[in-house]
């Protein structure tokens, strides 16, 4: 079963196959990629969904004419294959008018016509069809802390989120938004930098209800973060609206590499955990399994395809190995020892007042501490073992 079919849910940006291998240090290894193209070889390949920022299907300062051409062509692509479009995104951060940022930039003007700009393509996610409209705001930072004012940064960037809040509620949209953190890169320091700190802003909103985020697995890495204990979080909270599955090594630059062609063992851990939930839990993710990787810069375009299909095959093989895991009554029997199961059960009884809590000697008084670790440990040795075995098919 790892041959994608459009059940997976599996969907891919514009702009990671139509990446054009460019970087800081150099210029493109391959030519632009056509929408119709990309649409129709991600159907071949077994993805479910395309998604896009504006400017990745109409250039920036496109006429009205142009705009619409590619927009025709994009939904003819959509017509004839019926590949969806479950995302769509602004890119606020391409054109240097953005090298401050669009909602937070510290030029007014600017910030308008950002606002305008994602308004504009709002209109057009409602058109096709989308649910989720991501939030990236790359450029929404700074490199030097006296440049910018966060306190009133963050409340530019709340008073353009409520608006588009109002403007999808008026219009009857069936749109959430997602807001995508990232530390750095651009800019020295990004605001909204983890998922936390997205998910602690979103609080502050006028309809909360209609904010998650979109974390990205290299992201959060980036700030060396545990990805899957974040997505545990942003599940916890209600607010894994959209996912960005790619893969990165350690603390360093944006790699993007394929999903599972980074931190292998927290992949498996997050395919587990989005499969299966928690340990007594049901399917934890719904959503699309979208891939935001880059073919890296030495591919051709057969490399660009052959990487697009590796991200929904590492997929589908951690899937299946994360199937193995859970069924396996060894795992079971070490999950059990490790008291992870325990977890679950609240810490007072039912009912129990602080006054029945202070009178139960057992819980203070005579409780052995000792016994810790005289002989109890958690066995989460073993137990990690098992899930490596599992994760490597040697189980
Ligand atoms: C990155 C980001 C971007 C965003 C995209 C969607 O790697 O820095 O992930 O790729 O996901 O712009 O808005
Ligand atoms: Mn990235
Ligand atoms: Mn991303
Ligand atoms: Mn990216």
């Amino acid at each position: 079963a790892v041959q994608p079919t459009r059940d997976d849910k599996f969907s891919f940006g514009l702009w990671t196959v139509g990446y054009n291998g460019s970087d800081p240090f150099g210029g493109p290894t391959r030519p632009q990629l056509d929408v119709v193209e990309a649409v129709e070889k991600l159907d071949e390949l077994g993805a479910y969904g395309l998604t896009f920022h504006d400017d990745d299907l109409f250039a920036f300062g496109s006429t009205d004419a142009e705009r619409q051409t590619q927009i025709d062509r994009l939904k003819g692509a959509l017509e004839s294959t019926g590949l969806v479009v479950p995302m769509v995104t602004t890119n606020l951060f391409s054109a240097p008018v953005f090298k401050d940022g669009g909602f937070t930039s510290n030029d007014r003007e600017v910030r308008r016509f950002a606002l305008r700009k994602v308004l504009r393509n709002v209109d057009l996610a409602a058109e096709l069809g989308a649910e989720t409209f991501v939030m990236w705001g790359g450029r929404e930072g700074a490199e030097y802390d006296a440049a910018k004012d966060v306190q009133a940064a963050l409340e530019r960037y709340r008073e353009a989120v409520n608006l588009l809040a109002q403007y999808v509620t008026d219009k009857g949209y069936g749109i959430k938004f997602a807001i995508e953190p990232k530390p750095n890169e651009p800019r020295g320091d990004i605001l909204l930098p983890t998922l936390g700190h997205a998910i602690a802003f979103i609080d502050t909103l006028e309809r909360p209800e209609l904010f998650g985020v979109n974390p990205e697995v290299g992201h959060e890495q980036m700030a060396g973060l545990n990805f899957t204990a974040g997505i545990a979080q942003a599940l916890y909270s209600g607010k894994l609206f959209h996912i960005d599955l790619n893969g990165q090594r350690g603390i360093k630059y944006d790699q993007d590499l394929v999903f599972g062609h980074g931190d292998l063992q927290n992949a498996f851990s997050l395919v587990d955990l989005l499969e299966h939930g928690a340990p007594q839990g049901g399917r934890a993710y719904d959503g699309p399994r979208h891939f935001d990787y880059k073919p890296s810069r030495t591919e051709d375009i057969t490399g660009v395809w052959d990487s697009a299909a590796a991200n929904m095959r590492m997929y589908l093989l951690l899937k299946e190995r994360a199937e193995a895991f859970r069924a396996d009554p060894e795992v079971q029997a070490a999950l059990e020892a490790a008291k992870v199961t325990e977890l679950a059960k609240p810490t007072l009884n039912e009912g129990e007042s602080y006054d029945a809590f202070l009178a139960d000697t057992s819980a203070y008084e005579d409780f052995d501490t000792d016994a810790y670790f005289g002989g109890k440990g958690f066995g989460f040795v073993k137990l990690q073992q098992l899930a490596i075995e599992h994760l490597m098919g040697a189980r």
